[in-house]
């Protein structure tokens, strides 16, 4: 779009006509009109380094320097003022009235693909339409499918004379005010320069992901309803009765397609472009915002991609499946067209979508099933947690059928009932959960949710302490929290037991082999070989398992016991403190203040399990078959280091790391102190940067407060003296 020497000169002239901005106006040209020029060309400029290069050469203020000199020129010299000037982006006296206009060609639809063989099966029919034998090679570009709202702007002699939303396809409303406000869509291009005097484009307005959720922050403090998501949030956007509004929204544009140029004569001339990737890259040279061929932001994959052949298609699509959450914006898929326009005229369409294109849609986040039933479980430190039992349904993937419905308070404020149509969400790697209950759909034979009173394994009554949402089972030998402390006593975060899993132990236990976590370590593998299922080899491997843990570190041994708050980082820290497990018979309330972290709720918990007689009694058990309660030489290291270079800081890794593996990295840090952090936020120190870091580092930027380190300063920074 412009050369490297026009961005020097743009950038010289910015900083000229800024050092110039008082007293007098004209200091540095005493024509206004050049003047007015001048300002519009660095400022055009500038909103293409911020709006679509994201890479902005001046900051903020002095953007607005630039812009309200130009506005004061402009009152001044009211001829200076041309609709294109980036000042006309907003006219206050001009609402949006959204008139209907008819599209210059159709806007047609997509069709839609779901796997490998939908889009083998496309490639197949397009072959077929070409006349293409069955083992040619097409070539594809595929692009992110960006859902937002559907625009199409129609370029005049070089200048946006109208904007409009999709409508019926036909035709749309007409939104060229609102449009005007989106510094991504230049106002003048030059098309005739390219023998172009009308075009048509299409494109997606949508909102970042980011910049949504602080839009529905505002909202929500505002007391307003808030979107549901940034596609909403962006077709509310298009239509905004006021322009300066729908600025305010921070609504961006991409353009993905050339769909009508004619000459001045009015004969099309979309055939000088032979193939999708030109035409993508003729808007791209004319400053608009469209995919691009480089890497997508913080990412290793490029945003689009001219594809051989189909299987790379394949293998490009499946690949933006799994990055699809990283990407700053909300997109439901790829769009795959055929490159070559020649081609893409053998195909023709239907009258519902063109016959060269395809979206491929990623595997559905959301969907609706019936809430069958709800049963409340009874966790290992007794609390219960309602789970509602689904029809069980696909999504992304996975089958779900059992979603948590955390407590009593979830479920009225979502007001869910046995039997109602629910809409089940799925996000990345985040669990199942429940968005709402569909009541519209309701037919008058759902029930009420009752929550129990009594504990549904050991009909204690629940107790429900103050300050939680869960009501608890306070009986610690109820059934149910036995099973579960033996579990988790097992799983990886505590004893790491391998062979050891749910089904197991509760096959056990009601063979009666096991009433408590003791039992585990005088199991007969004589008998258990004998078991249907097992055998000689995985008895030996099981009691194998068993001796290795053993001989844990007791912090591993403090977590498995499943006291209320205790984790693994408290256990650590009282792990460092302690000769031998029982020790803490003999500790105070007192003594557990004089370690940092440990909290009052956490050290009241502990106490009162080692002032319970039972408890000393099953961990002397345990000790006499051989489980170790003697401090070990892992155990001495403190878990955060109030020592070392990097202490009392967090850190967070982000990027490929060329010189040693993330966890070592991650070791070494926490060695010197460091406590490591999961994402960039305010409480976030230090955020170490590898090859090819993308959003972490642009947020930890923007944040302002987070030291950024490279690798190298990194290792500087842990070899220095504390
Ligand atoms: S091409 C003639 N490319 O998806 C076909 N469409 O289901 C023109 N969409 O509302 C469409 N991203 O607005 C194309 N990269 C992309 C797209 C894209 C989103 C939207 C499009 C339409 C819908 C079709």
């Amino acid at each position: 779009m412009y050369s490297a020497e026009a961005q020097r000169n743009l950038y010289e002239l910015s900083k000229k006509l800024l050092s110039s901005a008082a007293p007098s106006l004209f200091s540095i040209d005493d024509d206004p009109v050049a003047r007015a020029y001048d300002l519009a060309s660095v400022i055009r400029y500038h909103e293409w380094r911020y709006a679509l290069l994201n890479d902005p050469v001046i900051s903020d203020f002095e953007y607005d320097q630039l812009y309200k000199q130009l506005e004061a020129l402009e009152l001044e010299h009211p001829e200076l003022v041309n609709p294109d000037s980036p000042t006309q982006r907003v006219s206050a006296d001009l609402t949006a009235d959204f008139n209907t206009v008819a599209h210059l060609t159709p806007m047609l639809s997509l069709d839609n693909s779901y796997d490998a063989e939908d889009l083998r099966d496309f490639d197949e029919a397009v072959k077929k339409l070409c006349g293409l034998p069955k083992d040619a090679d097409v070539a594809y570009c595929a692009e992110p499918k960006f859902d937002g709202g559907t625009i199409a702007l129609v370029y005049e002699n070089d200048r946006l004379t109208r904007a409009a939303t999709r409508g019926n396809g036909e035709m749309g409303d007409e939104i060229t005010a609102n449009m005007r406000t989106l510094r991504s869509i230049p106002l003048q291009a030059d098309f005739s320069q390219y023998g172009i005097a009308k075009a048509e484009l299409r494109g997606e307005a949508i909102i970042r992901k980011d910049v949504f959720e602080k839009i529905n922050a505002r909202r929500e403090a505002e007391g307003e309803t808030v979107f549901a998501n940034p596609r909403n949030a962006a077709t509310g956007s298009l239509r905004m009765k006021d322009p300066r509004e729908a600025a305010a929204r921070g609504l961006e544009a991409f353009l993905y397609q050339l769909g009508y140029a004619v000459d001045a004569e009015g004969n099309s001339v979309l055939d000088r472009f032979p193939t999708h990737d030109d035409s993508i890259q003729l808007l791209g040279t004319l400053g608009f915002k469209t995919p691009v061929l480089e890497a997508a932001p913080g990412s290793p994959l490029p945003e689009r991609k001219v594809c051989g052949n189909i299987e790379e298609v394949i293998a490009f699509c499946s690949a933006w499946q799994d990055y699809r959450d990283n990407y700053p914006y909300e997109i439901d898929g790829m769009v795959i067209k055929v490159n070559s326009i020649a081609l893409q005229g053998r195909c023709g369409y239907t009258s519902h979508h063109p016959r060269w294109a395809i979206a491929f849609k990623f595997r559905a986040r959301q969907a609706t099933t019936q809430l069958r039933d709800v049963e409340f479980q009874v966790g290992k430190t007794g609390a219960v947690t309602p789970v509602a039992k689904l029809e069980p349904v696909q999504l992304a993937g996975v089958t779900v059928s059992n979603v948590s419905l955390h407590n009593e308070e979830f479920i009225k404020s979502k007001d869910i009932r046995i039997g109602d149509q629910v809409l089940v969400e799925r996000a990345g790697d985040v669990i199942p959960y429940i968005v709402k209950s569909l009541a519209e759909l309701r037919t008058g034979t759902e029930q009420e949710i009752v929550y129990p009173r009594q504990c549904p394994v050991c009909h204690t009554d629940l107790v429900k302490p103050e300050d939680e949402a869960v009501w608890r089972c306070v009986n610690a030998e109820c059934e149910a929290q036995v099973v579960q402390r033996m579990i988790f006593h097992t799983s990886k975060h505590a004893m790491d037991i391998e062979g050891m899993g749910e089904s197991t132990i509760i096959r056990f236990y009601k063979m009666g082999w096991l009433h408590s976590i003791a039992d585990l370590y005088r199991l007969d593998f004589d008998k258990i070989a004998q078991l249907e299922g097992f055998g000689e080899k995985s008895a030996a491997n099981m009691k194998a398992a068993l001796e290795v843990a053993k001989k844990n570190p007791i912090y591993r041994l403090l977590h498995s016991l499943s006291v209320h708050h205790l984790g693994q980082k408290g256990s650590k820290l009282l792990a460092a403190e302690l000769d031998h497990v029982l020790d803490l018979r003999n500790w105070d309330l007192e003594r557990y203040q004089e370690i940092k972290d440990v909290g009052p709720v956490l050290a009241k918990n502990v106490y009162n399990f080692f002032h319970n007689e039972k408890n000393i009694e099953l961990l002397q058990t345990m000790e006499d078959l051989g489980v170790n309660l003697r401090q070990t030489e892992e155990d001495k290291k403190p878990a955060s280091a109030a020592e070392g270079p990097l202490a009392g800081l967090s850190i967070l890794f982000t990027g490929t790391l060329s010189t040693m593996a993330r966890e070592a990295a991650e070791k070494m840090a926490a060695e010197a102190g460091a406590s490591l952090s999961s994402g960039v936020s305010k409480n976030l120190n230090i955020l170490v940067v590898g090859e090819k870091a993308g959003s972490k580092l642009k947020k930890a930027q923007a944040l302002g407060t987070v030291e950024i380190l490279t690798e190298g300063e990194f290792l500087a920074r842990i070899q220095q003296e504390a």
